[in-house]
């Protein structure tokens, strides 16, 4: 988007938690956003403690979020959508451009919710490392959102790292890949720890050898053109040790394990959406 028009629009917090904290610092970060064009609207007194420590501005009324606004990210969990919603359904509009953040809510679902057809509106899915200006952001829209509308979105969320554009019906997967992707990495990361103390490591030494294991096997990942299974197989010499383990996961299905978690999370995605 050009300068002069960003200079020029205020961007509203429907709900201050996580996600929300993250994408306004990266903003912030890389001053796409003075403090003074950004609003928050959120009940809990610590995120609007949060909200005043960053410099943005603190709505105390909800009806009051969209006075000067015309940039409404929706930052609330997918529970709260409705009721967070139902205070600005008379004044939203398609002057409005909407940002969603929230798993599984379609574009269809806010449309019917606000009652008009014709909104603009961004449905996303980013997930946790945007807290470290690291995330991946998958992004589609409405069919009433402009040029301007998608450069601006996307420039939202390269504040907070990568994106991608895909088409609606492929963001409950995306949901499940890289919105969730980084509690699978977790989980695996414990997994290590407890291998490592189960055979006689310190909890310290163990989560040290993990952090930098994955964070230089991430780092290799994406510093060439190598795909993973090629990067696996400079590691597992014949008859080594990485064999051996990567043996006894093929013999517990580990592959099949993780690719059904995976479609139980698309199945989650899809039946918030209902
Ligand atoms: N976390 C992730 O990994 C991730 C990844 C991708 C997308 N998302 C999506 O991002 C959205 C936010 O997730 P999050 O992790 O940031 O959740 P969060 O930390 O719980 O933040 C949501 C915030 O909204 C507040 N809130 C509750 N009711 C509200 C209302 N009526 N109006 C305004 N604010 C209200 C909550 O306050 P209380 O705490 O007092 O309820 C909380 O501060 C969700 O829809 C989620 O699907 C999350």
């Amino acid at each position: 988007m050009f300068a002069d028009e960003i200079n020029n629009t205020h961007l509203s917090l429907l709900g201050f938690g996580n996600m929300g904290q993250a994408i306004v610092k990266g903003l912030l970060r890389k001053n796409i956003f003075l403090p003074s064009q950004i609003f928050v609207f959120d009940p809990a007194e610590d995120k609007q403690q949060d909200a005043k420590d960053m410099g943005v501005q603190v709505v105390t009324h909800i009806e009051n979020l969209l006075n000067t606004s015309h940039i409404l990210l929706v930052a609330v969990k997918p529970q709260m959508i409705q009721s967070a919603l139902q205070p600005l359904t008379s004044i939203i509009g398609k002057d409005v451009l909407i940002i969603s953040i929230a798993a599984g809510i379609s574009i269809h679902y806010y449309k019917n919710l606000l009652g008009q057809s014709d909104l603009r509106i961004v449905r996303t899915m980013p997930n946790t490392p945007a807290l470290v200006g690291e995330g991946i952001t998958a992004i589609t829209f409405s069919e009433e959102c402009s040029e301007q509308d998608k450069i601006l979105a996307q420039q939202i969320f390269q504040s907070v790292g990568k994106t991608v554009l895909v088409s609606e019906e492929q963001i409950d997967i995306v949901t499940a890949v890289s919105g969730s992707g980084p509690a699978y990495f977790f989980y695996l990361c414990e997994c290590m720890i407890d291998a490592g103390k189960s055979l006689g490591l310190s909890e310290e030494t163990a989560l040290s050898l993990v952090r930098q294991t994955f964070y230089g096997a991430a780092s290799l990942l994406i510093s060439g053109d190598d795909l993973p299974e090629v990067l696996r197989a400079r590691v597992t010499s014949k008859g080594g040790t990485t064999e051996a383990a990567i043996r006894t996961m093929e013999l517990k299905n580990f592959k099949s394990i993780v690719i059904e978690a995976i479609h139980s999370a698309y199945q989650r995605a899809q039946e918030l959406g209902k």
